[in-house]
């Protein structure tokens, strides 16, 4: 028979991602005719109820089943019986913790799946080699939802910083910071193994790279634990890292997961950067657009990440738009496109233009290829590398292998 053109999509997860972007992006697709199945394989059913209460319009099939096993039993293994049995028009999403990534996504490229991961990509450079491996040897495709970079206010600086109109760049700073719920209840069980840095700082590293292209030479990173310790957590309130890139420039990253639990918005960020010749600052959560409302008191409003707006298509009530939903959508389409563009072909002839078209988009520079999404992930690694050293410098080897000094 032949292929309806729609995407199977098997999401690995169900946490706070899959509920804030991933499922209302899919929601999305799927009403514009672009999704088949989806199927949502999570811990526990509990995870799969919980999200049934959230979308009770949506069909999706949710696994574990809460109508066949125990809420509280844990299937970690679950997904791959889902991954071998998804066909051949498959993408699979990522939605797991970090440390998990790595394991799913090589799966998933075995299995013969386009992959969409959230970031980061893993947590050390070896892993992201791994998969780099795993990615060339089936001429697969990985996109690392680094969404930051769909952001307009991010893309102008690229576009202005490409076309040499900034000069070059000297130094930068930025900051994203989040409120104390996240560690010590959204993030408990983790929050230990990761930092702010790790979690959130990483947008800025990769974004600093993606302007630039420009690629790290040293960097060095700073932490505090005063706040969580004191509520039994040993995760890093703060850490900052400062990072030299190739040609000099510098860019400091502050993070913390410590800011006020009723902030008016759930990530304070922005970015400045100085260049030869001129300069750019932005804050990227603050668009100057807020809503105070009886119920839910002032709240700043981000309308350029992602939001529900009267869809313009008749029959559609919502539509979903901003960078989230464009950055989320935009792995589905890739693999869509992949899939279109090699149906009916052999094997070999479908791997020769897979292996085209996802080089032209390595080329393009645009997308979070394993390649690119490296780059945050060494940034990471090194971070980390330094901070629990007590703040000494890590600099890099030729395939970005951090090394403490
Ligand atoms: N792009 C962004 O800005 C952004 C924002 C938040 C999170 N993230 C990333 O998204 C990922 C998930 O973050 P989150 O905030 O949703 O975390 P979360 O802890 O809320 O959700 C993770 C989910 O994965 C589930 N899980 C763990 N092991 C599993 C397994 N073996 N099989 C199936 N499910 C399993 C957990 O039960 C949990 O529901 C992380 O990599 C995080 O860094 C990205």
């Amino acid at each position: 028979m032949a292929w309806d053109g729609k995407v199977d999509v098997l999401v690995i997860g169900g946490g706070m991602i899959c509920e804030d972007m991933v499922l209302p992006t899919l929601f999305q697709e799927r009403r514009r005719g672009n999704v088949g199945r989806l199927q949502v394989v999570a811990l526990n059913a509990a995870i799969i109820k919980r999200l049934r209460g959230v979308f009770p319009e949506e069909q999706f099939e949710g696994f574990p089943d809460p109508a066949e096993h125990p809420l509280d039993e844990d299937m970690p293994a679950e997904y791959r019986r889902l991954m071998g049995e998804l066909g051949d028009h498959g993408a699979v999403y990522v939605t797991t913790p970090d440390n998990l990534h790595t394991r799913m996504i090589v799966e998933a490229l075995e299995a013969g799946h386009g992959v969409v991961s959230m970031k980061p990509l893993c947590l050390k450079v070896a892993e992201a080699y791994e998969i780099i491996e795993a990615m060339e040897e089936h001429d697969g495709y990985v996109y690392t939802e680094y969404h930051k970079r769909r952001d307009r206010a991010a893309r102008a600086l690229r576009y202005r910083y490409r076309r040499g109109e900034l000069g070059e760049a000297l130094y930068g700073h930025a900051w994203i910071e989040e409120p104390k719920y996240m560690p010590l209840d959204k993030f408990k069980l983790w929050a230990e193994k990761s930092s702010p840095f790790e979690y959130i700082g990483t947008h800025y590293a990769d974004l600093y790279h993606y302007v630039t292209g420009l690629m790290p030479r040293r960097v060095v990173a700073f932490g505090q634990k005063k706040y969580l310790p004191r509520k039994g957590s040993n995760a890093y309130d703060a850490v900052q890292a400062v990072i030299e890139w190739e040609n000099g420039s510098v860019f400091w990253i502050q993070t913390s997961w410590v800011c006020a639990d009723d902030n008016a918005q759930m990530t304070q960020q922005g970015m400045m950067l100085q260049c030869t010749g001129g300069e750019y600052k932005a804050d990227h959560a603050d668009r100057n657009c807020y809503f105070v409302t009886d119920e839910g008191g002032y709240e700043h409003y981000n309308p350029n990440f992602m939001k529900p707006y009267d869809s313009w298509e008749p029959g559609e009530e919502v539509d979903w738009t901003g960078y989230g939903y464009e950055s989320c959508s935009q792995g589905f389409r890739d693999v869509q496109f992949l899939l279109h563009q090699t149906e009916g072909m052999s094997e070999q002839d479908a791997r020769s233009r897979r292996r085209e078209i996802v080089a032209s988009w390595r080329e393009n520079g645009c997308r979070a290829l394993p390649r690119q999404a490296l780059v945050a992930v060494a940034i990471n690694e090194a971070a980390r590398l330094s901070v629990d050293s007590g703040g000494k410098f890590v600099t890099f080897d030729e395939k970005l292998f951090p090394r403490l000094q």
